[in-house]
């Protein structure tokens, strides 16, 4: 699949930006109201009990801070995080070893939990509930049973696939919190924030201009910040001006909406091709020459949030919304129904 700036996921070149400026504290941590100051009464109540936090689930579309929240927690509770996920445990020894090595409040950041091996959760399921391991000694019939205390140690665990969590591990979760799509007021001050550790400034309408073209996601703001900041240097700019950072934007073709090149060809096909729909989806990827798991996984779920999109019975039909986007002409109610009966 190609890369796309616009990608929720992490990309190559994004590791090396993300470390440096990834919030380190709650304080940092823009947006989120809800979540944040549920945490904030938790960790608190938790340094005030002198007790380990309860465990927490994070879930949620990739970029939103899932990772950077769960550093951010050890961090305000002053232990130290273990890092790891679920395909990286592969066998029920490998947690035994990593949660042997925890000390007593400390932190186990589980990313992609919804990965992990049945047999690697039924060792988490007592570690979670009575901080202790069950280990099988000897074979056969003098086999026994032993229970190993652990220390007492908070798991995070974040997952973008909470459906693919199974029920049991889901309920030992004493916090469970969904992180959501920023508003692009978030976004702007996520922004200049960046700015400012990547040593440039933006006027306020460049923030915005940048967040609304951002899909709601920290790591795609700051991807396209980045990329502003070099066009930007090169004309000699140091506030980063609205007239650069659109045309910025235009040449990394992302639209006002946030929209790439491949999203406008997907619509344009279904208008063109399909007079607005509906069609099926293996008859769009067929066009596309695309997979239909990666059409539905990875280009629709935007498309849909944002209206320019629906699914149907009958197949999926572009949104007056999305002539308008693209400045094409509406066919029309009237001539809808007709091209559909006949
Ligand atoms: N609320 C926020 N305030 C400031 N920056 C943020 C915030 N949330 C995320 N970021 C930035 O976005 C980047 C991506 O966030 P993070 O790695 O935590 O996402 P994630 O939810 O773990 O994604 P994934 O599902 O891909 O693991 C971070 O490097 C951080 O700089
Ligand atoms: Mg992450």
């Amino acid at each position: 699949m190609k890369e796309r700036i616009i990608a929720g996921e992490i990309l190559p070149g994004d590791s090396e930006l993300e470390a440096t400026i990834r919030p380190q504290r709650l304080a940092d941590f823009t947006g989120q109201d809800k979540v944040k100051a549920n945490l904030e009464v938790f960790i608190r109540a938790a340094l005030l009990r002198k007790e380990t936090l309860d465990h927490v689930l994070l879930y949620g579309p990739p970029g939103l801070g899932k990772t950077t929240l769960a550093r951010i927690i050890a961090r305000e509770l002053g232990v130290n995080i273990h890092i790891t996920s679920g395909p990286a445990i592969e066998r029920p020894g490998d947690l035994a070893a990593l949660l042997t090595g925890l000390g007593t409040g400390d932190v186990l950041f589980i990313d992609e939990i919804h990965r992990l091996s049945h047999s690697v959760e039924e060792i988490l399921y007592p570690a979670m509930e009575d901080f202790a391991l069950d280990i099988v000694v000897g074979k056969g019939p003098s086999a026994r049973s032993l229970r190993l205390d652990l220390a007492r140690f908070t798991l995070v665990g974040a997952t973008t696939r909470i459906g693919l969590l199974s029920a049991p591990l889901r309920d030992r979760f004493g916090v469970v919190s969904r992180l959501e799509y920023y508003d692009a007021k978030a976004l702007a001050s996520i922004l200049h924030r960046s700015a400012k550790i990547l040593g440039v400034d933006l006027i306020e309408e460049s923030a915005l201009e940048v967040a609304k073209r951002s899909r709601g996601t920290p790591r795609i703001a700051n991807r396209l910040l980045k990329r502003v900041r070099d066009f930007a240097q090169v004309k000699g700019e140091n506030k980063i001006s609205l007239e650069t950072t659109r045309m910025a934007l235009t040449r990394l073709e992302v639209d006002p909406l946030g929209l790439d090149k491949t999203d406008r060809e997907l619509l344009l096909a279904l208008i063109q091709k399909f007079s607005g729909g509906p069609v099926g989806l293996e008859t769009l990827a067929a066009t596309l020459s695309e997979d239909a798991g990666t059409i539905e996984e990875v280009y629709e779920p935007y498309l849909l949030q944002q209206g320019l999109l629906q699914r149907t019975p009958r197949g999926r039909i572009v949104t007056p919304l999305a002539y308008e986007h693209l400045n094409l002409p509406f066919p029309g109610q009237g001539e809808l129904l007709f091209t559909e009966r006949g």
